[in-house]
């Protein structure tokens, strides 16, 4: 049976430290925290907690001083086609003097609690150090990987017909394209403004947009780029922050967009799951896939995160669920789940008798995620139970590899 293994908070962290929103006071401190974790500059990260909202930021107070801080970013990610409210985590820093003396641990559990508090279903992060977000109930949930085409091996298709060059006047229907894509994939982002901004513009870089479209007019593909030069061989790369389509016509259209490109550019990367319904198209699988990150997701409220996401019209039945959950106790008991036409139904069980599934909070967030199924994650102790609760909770979360193409 899957033990929860908490381990004592240290005694070194002030209980009185406290976990709140960050006061405009605070900005400096929060700056040097950011630039001294990220190795950027001070302008930098001034910028980047002012542009994208200083009300997002929570920062770990204790007296006058800020030991540690963090931003939120309120999203969805798509589980079953359907989008579920996400909290993503990003910029957890503790100053370089404060560190290893818990404050990063109890910053993440007050955070997780706030989520949880404020009724968001799932949490989710890239970690540095896994150690730090299992403490607070992540697990591996999914991957990022950087995948490099030689753009020679995009030649050879059809030619791109109907390609527009994108304007700020396009993005609604470039986020309706994208919704439509990315809804069919387990753990794509259903995007904030801070993530869209994210696609047209770096600190290093902006990325151009093109559109194709089909015969009525309506934008079924598009793609975000920018083309750094070699210095030395004048050659570039194409580096896309974004690409989506809707149709296998489109996803040709865009990869013939790209093909053109072969006199100047070498190579063409982008970010994607190990399977990329771009690399699909291809004719040969002469191209690599490299892992970058396992995204690490939490689930926050057990009823609302398995109510939000969708399932399988297929599937039917109820499971039994004995779940374990440190940090958030609402969570831990027993839950009964009733699957039917492609939705849940979740309430707390009273009654008696064995859970049909018993796992941690962590091992939910990987059975979820569709990252392991049932059986693969109680060969790893994430999870156990008897065989036909395990099959019938993998047929409810089944829905192909999860992946992401945005890093946050
Ligand atoms: C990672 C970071 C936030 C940790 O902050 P901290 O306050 O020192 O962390 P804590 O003392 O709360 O440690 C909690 C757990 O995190 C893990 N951890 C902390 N620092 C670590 C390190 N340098 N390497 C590996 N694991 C680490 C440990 O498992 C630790 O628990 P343990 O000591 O009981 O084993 C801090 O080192 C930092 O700001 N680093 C630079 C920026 C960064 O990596 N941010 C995270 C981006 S996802």
């Amino acid at each position: 049976m899957p033990q929860s293994k908490k381990k004592p908070a240290k005694s070194r962290v002030m209980a009185h430290a406290k976990f709140g929103p960050m006061s405009r006071g605070d900005l400096p401190e929060v700056a040097r925290l950011i630039t001294l974790a990220f190795a950027g500059t001070m302008e930098n990260s001034t910028t980047w907690v002012k542009e994208n909202g200083s009300e997002n930021i929570r920062v770990l107070r204790d007296g006058k001083s800020i030991p540690a801080c963090l931003r939120r970013i309120e999203m969805g990610q798509f589980f079953g086609g359907r989008s579920v409210p996400l909290c993503g985590i990003a910029g957890v820093a503790t100053a370089p003097e404060a560190r290893g003396k818990g404050h990063a641990r109890r910053m993440m559990e007050a955070c997780v609690r706030e989520m949880h508090d404020r009724g968001e279903a799932i949490g989710g992060l890239y970690a540095s150090t896994q150690a730090l977000y299992r403490q607070s109930g992540f697990e591996q949930a999914g991957h990022r990987c950087i995948v490099k085409v030689p753009v020679a091996r995009l030649l050879g298709g059809q030619k791109a017909r109907n390609v527009i060059v994108l304007k700020d006047a396009d993005m609604p229907r470039v986020e309706a394209c994208y919704r439509r894509f990315a809804s069919a994939y387990n753990g794509m982002l259903d995007r904030s403004e801070y993530i869209w901004k994210r696609v047209k513009e770096r600190p290093d870089s902006k990325y151009q947009g093109y559109g194709v479209l089909d015969e009525r007019g309506t934008l079924c593909g598009y793609l975000f780029m920018s083309q750094p030069r070699d210095s030395n061989t004048g050659r570039q790369d194409l580096q896309l922050s974004d690409i989506a389509f809707t149709s296998a016509d489109a996803g040709r259209q865009l990869i013939a967009f790209l093909a053109d490109y072969e006199p100047m550019a070498d190579s063409l990367q982008l970010g994607g799951g190990p399977l990329h319904p771009l690399l699909t198209l291809l004719p040969q699988q002469r191209y690599e896939v490299k892992l970058k990150d396992y995204w690490m997701l939490r689930v926050v409220h057990v009823k609302r995160a398995l109510e939000a996401r969708g399932y399988s019209s297929a599937v039917r039945g109820t499971v039994d669920l004995d779940i374990t959950d440190d940090v958030i106790d609402a969570n831990t008991g027993r839950w009964q789940a009733e699957f039917a036409d492609g939705k849940a139904r979740v309430m707390k069980w009273k009654g008696g008798g064995r859970a049909g599934v018993t796992c941690t909070i962590r091992g939910l967030a990987a059975m979820y995620s569709g990252l392991y199924s049932p059986r693969q994650a109680a060969a790893i102790g994430l999870c156990s139970g008897d065989e036909t609760a395990l099959d019938l909770l993998g047929g409810v979360f089944a829905g192909g590899t999860p992946w992401m193409t945005d890093h946050y």
